[in-house]
Parts: structure tokens; C-alpha cells; sequence
């Protein structure tokens, strides 16, 4: 963890309107609103995205369900999937009719199910599409609209690749563009594989910043610590974290003091469980089970002694048929806190 707040003040970047430092990355199946509402709990302030939403299902499907989401999450952002931009005009203006505090589009995603849409990263080989789809999400809605982009996929050049796609979407009106740092391969390569194999190109993102210095550009992928963040943003005016925040969510407990100026404090790990207790009892009392909010918890304790055990309680027991939130409790009760809440 670095020592002093960030201030992104003290750098010669120029002061953007859209001031997101921090955010955790959009994840399908994993930064659902349980997740999102968990590491609400550890940072106040970080930017949470939800999984991608593809637009015709927000159009044609069960909105409440995919859209509804805890008042506590704000701010929150939500990634939508598309190529076509009318759909993604009106999926936007739903989306902010239920108070999502920005409209993000998916232009990253690798998976055959993306691809046969046509959207996600195959959207990097016509960035005038991409330009469309954000200058009518813009039109749509008065929240900010941002792209989550690659630096290229497959045998692009990610200098001009990458250029083409950040002119033509501020040009749109875009109020941020996210690049995760690697290319996608569209052939050969599963989602994961898209995640770890083409190699991390930090310095695309950068000589990105440079030329747009008065545009917000954040950098994501393989960024594994806070330190690590704070150096990126010298550079970059924000850091998304996905893997890292999701597998050793207590990361999170030093955004605010590390990027906006809260007083450092100990986590308090039996206010955050009576928190998440009530959340779970309040869920499960909806037909909900606790294994859904237990699941992105796994990883809270990380390193520490007991997390084998605590670990184990929460994939196992919290599974159980009318597993209640109890669980959450004796899974805490194996963790030495004195070592947990020391090391925050
Ligand atoms: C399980 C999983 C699901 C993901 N789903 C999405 C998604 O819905 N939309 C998206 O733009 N990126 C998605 N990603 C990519 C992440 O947002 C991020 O770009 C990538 O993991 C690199 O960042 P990291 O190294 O900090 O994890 C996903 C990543 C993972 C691990």
C-alpha cells in the first residue's frame, strides 16, 4: 500500500470532469449486484461495474432481474454489450431510468458468443461502428457514456487500431475510455487465454494519454496490487483492477485512503459481517440462497491464518440447502482477526 493519498492534483495532468481514479472491472458471472455490494463495504469510493448486459436482453427480457441493484452500490456503472446503435440508445435510456450512474459499451470481449453478435472486441476492426454506438448512447441519456476497449485484436497495429477507436469515440461524445493493455486474439484462444496470453503493452496506454492529454484514459489488465495502481495513475487518469480485486477483495480496503483522501483505517471485519449477515439473511428471506453473496467473500482473507478453514466453510457449508447467513459468522470465527485486521 503506498503511504500517501494520491492527488491527482500534484501531477501535470489536466483536471477531467469524469474523476473515476478507481474502478473494479466489469466481470461476468462474478461482479454481479452481491459482489458489487460486498466491495461497496471495503471502498466508498471506487467505480463498481456490473457484468456485460447485452442490450437486446435488457430490450426483450426480464429487466428487474437484470438490472435491479442495492441503492448502497452507487457509484455504479453498467457495461452493456451491442454493436447495433439504436438497441444500445435504448437499453442506455433504461438502464439510466433505474439510476445507473454511467453507460459503459463492451468493446473487449473475446468470447464465440460475443463474436457471432458481432460486438465486444471484434468492434475494434470498425471503430466507426463503436463511434455510432456511443454518439447514440449519447443522445439517450445525460449520464456519462464510456468504452471499455483493447489496444487491437489479432493482427491490428495497436498504434493506429487503438488511435482509431479513441478518436472516433470522443469524438462522440465519450467521457472515458477504459483500455485493457493487451490485444484479443479472435481465433484459438478461450476468454481466459484472451485474459494471460497476449502480452501486457502498459506503454500503448500511455503514448494513448500523452496524445489526448485532455481526454480520460484508464488502464486495466494484470495490475495486482495498489502501489502498482498508484504508479499506473502518474501516467493514466484512472485503474481498473478485475482478477486481483475479485480474489483478494481486501485490496480494496485501501482505495479511499490510497486515491481519495480518506483517513487510513482498519478494516472493522465484525462491522463488515454484520453488514453482509443482514444483507444475506435479507436475500435469502427473497428466495435468494446464501451461497450467492457467500461466494465473492471467498477470498477475503487471503494469506492469513484460518482462510484455509474460512474458505472452506463458505464453499462448502454456505452451499448447503437452507444454508442461513449463521454461516458467514463461523467462517469468520476460524480467522485470527487480530493478524487480519492488523495487515489492512
Ligand atoms: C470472470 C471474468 C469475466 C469477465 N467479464 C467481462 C465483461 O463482462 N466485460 C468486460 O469488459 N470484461 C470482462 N472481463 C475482463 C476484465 O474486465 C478485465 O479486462 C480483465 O480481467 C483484465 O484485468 P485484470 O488483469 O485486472 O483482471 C472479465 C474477466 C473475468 C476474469
Amino acid at each position: 500500500m503506498v503511504d500517501q493519498a494520491f492527488n491527482p492534483q500534484s501531477s501535470a495532468k489536466v483536471a477531467l470532469p469524469y474523476h473515476h481514479p478507481f474502478a473494479v472491472a466489469p466481470m461476468i458471472d462474478w461482479t454481479d449486484r452481491h459482489c458489487r455490494f460486498f466491495h461497496r463495504q471495503l471502498s466508498a469510493r471506487a467505480l463498481l461495474y456490473t457484468e456485460m448486459v447485452v442490450a437486446d436482453a435488457i430490450l426483450h427480457g426480464d429487466r428487474d432481474r437484470l438490472l435491479a441493484y442495492n441503492a448502497a452500490e452507487h457509484p455504479v456503472a453498467l457495461q452493456l454489450g451491442g454493436s447495433d446503435p439504436l438497441k444500445l440508445a435504448a437499453a442506455a435510456q433504461i438502464a439510466e431510468a433505474f439510476g445507473y450512474d454511467e453507460i459503459n459499451l463492451n468493446v473487449g470481449c473475446p468470447s464465440d458468443r460475443v463474436q457471432s453478435g458481432t460486438f465486444g472486441a471484434c468492434l475494434m476492426k470498425v471503430p466507426e461502428v463503436v463511434a455510432d454506438c456511443v454518439a447514440a448512447m449519447k443522445s439517450a441519456v445525460s449520464v456519462p457514456v464510456t468504452v471499455k476497449c483493447r489496444i487491437g485484436v489479432d493482427d491490428q497495429d495497436p498504434g493506429p487500431a487503438l488511435d482509431a477507436v479513441a478518436d472516433g469515440v470522443f469524438a462522440a461524445g465519450a467521457d472515458a475510455l477504459w483500455v485493457h493493455a493487451r490485444k484479443a486474439w479472435l481465433q484459438g484462444l478461450s476468454p481466459k487465454e484472451n485474459r494471460e496470453v497476449p502480452p501486457l503493452d502498459y506503454d500503448r496506454v500511455y503514448a494513448l494519454k500523452a496524445r489526448l492529454p485532455d481526454r480520460f484514459i484508464g488502464i486495466n489488465g494484470g495490475i495486482q496490487s495498489l502501489e502498482e495502481a498508484a504508479n499506473h495513475l502518474e501516467m493514466v487518469d484512472g485503474v481498473m483492477l478485475g482478477r486481483a480485486a475479485y480474489g483478494t477483495p481486501a485490496v480494496l480496503a485501501g482505495v479511499d485512503s490510497t486515491f481519495f483522501g480518506a483517513p487510513p483505517a482498519p478494516t472493522d471485519y465484525r462491522a463488515l459481517f454484520e453488514t453482509m449477515a443482514d444483507y444475506a439473511t435479507r436475500h435469502i428471506a427473497a428466495s435468494g440462497r446464501l451461497s450467492h453473496v457467500a461466494r465473492h467473500m471467498v477470498g477475503l482473507f487471503h494469506g492469513y491464518p484460518g482462510a484455509r478453514r474460512y474458505r472452506q466453510i463458505l464453499s462448502t457449508d454456505a452451499n448447503r440447502p437452507g444454508a442461513g447467513a449463521e454461516i458467514l459468522w463461523r467462517a469468520l470465527d476460524a480467522v485470527d482477526l487480530s493478524l487480519a485486521s492488523a495487515a489492512a
